[in-house]
């Protein structure tokens, strides 16, 4: 069995008081496995992003339990969250977020840098995870000189250096045109497969369904339905489908 990486147990989200409240997540249950490409897919605001950023322990939920590498993050400190975060959590966002005045390799080496890694065993790290997202020939290269999807290559990179357990991924091929944004699930999808990590990646593009070994689809802020692709008979959304939501 794959390990549980992240487990939310009951988790709600209220955001606000009073009768402008709104609730995001209601009671979600939701474990995240080693192996796995999950992808999460829902309309716009259906509560993705607040789930992503609860689990990647940015955000805390109103009530329930996160768990990671099963270290609880309830009533944590905000330094030991940062804790886990470093530790296991590599994140990846729709924009890319890299440094504008940094190279490729600078921006993945800062990565190790807020860890206390430096010097040349550093920049070999670096060099070497440029390398397997494919921009070998692109470490001195600034973002403004990158097209979007080689930028998120490096953004990609940069979550993966440190070797985290999981890749949380906010509709990260968003920006991207269609073979740029199936190129980036390529990879995602072998930091699952080949490398065993967890990756979560929102998405509500269903072109993209097929890279998932799971999709769980939120709406309203609970979970509806959970498939596989691969499994006969699992009643997989069809891949030829419209662009859910926006
Ligand atoms: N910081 C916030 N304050 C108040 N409401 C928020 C906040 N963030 C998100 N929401 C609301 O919570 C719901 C879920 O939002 P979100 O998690 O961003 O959904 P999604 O990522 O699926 O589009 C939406 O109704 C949104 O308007
Ligand atoms: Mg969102």
């Amino acid at each position: 069995m794959n390990a549980a990486i992240i487990e939310a147990e009951r988790v709600s989200k209220t955001y606000g008081r009073g009768p402008t409240c709104v609730e995001a997540l209601r009671t979600l249950d939701l474990t995240i496995r080693s192996h796995e490409l999950t992808i999460l897919a829902g309309p716009s605001g259906s509560g993705k992003t607040t789930l992503l950023s609860i689990l990647g322990c940015m955000l805390t939920p109103t009530s329930g339990t996160v768990r990671v590498c099963g270290v609880s993050a309830r009533d944590a400190r905000p330094e030991a969250l940062a804790a886990i975060r470093r530790q296991h959590i590599g994140f990846v966002f729709q924009s890319y977020h890299l440094f504008s005045t940094l190279t490729s390799a600078e921006n993945v080496q800062l990565a190790l840098d807020v860890r206390g890694e430096r010097g040349p065993e550093a920049v070999a790290k670096s060099v070497a995870v440029l390398g397997s997202v494919g921009l070998s020939a692109k470490l001195k290269s600034f973002p403004r000189e990158l097209s979007g999807g080689e930028q998120q290559r490096v953004a990609i990179a940069r979550a993966l250096v440190a070797d985290p357990s999981i890749i949380l991924a906010d509709e990260p091929t968003a920006a991207l045109d269609t073979e740029n944004g199936r190129a980036v699930m390529a990879i995602l999808s072998s930091i699952a497969r080949a490398r065993g990590r967890a990756v979560l990646v929102v998405t509500h593009d269903a072109r993209l369904f097929h890279f998932a070994d799971r999709i769980v689809q939120i709406e309203d802020g609970a979970i509806i339905r959970e498939t596989r692709p691969d499994a006969s008979g699992s009643g997989a959304p069809d891949p030829n489908a419209s662009r859910a939501g926006a």
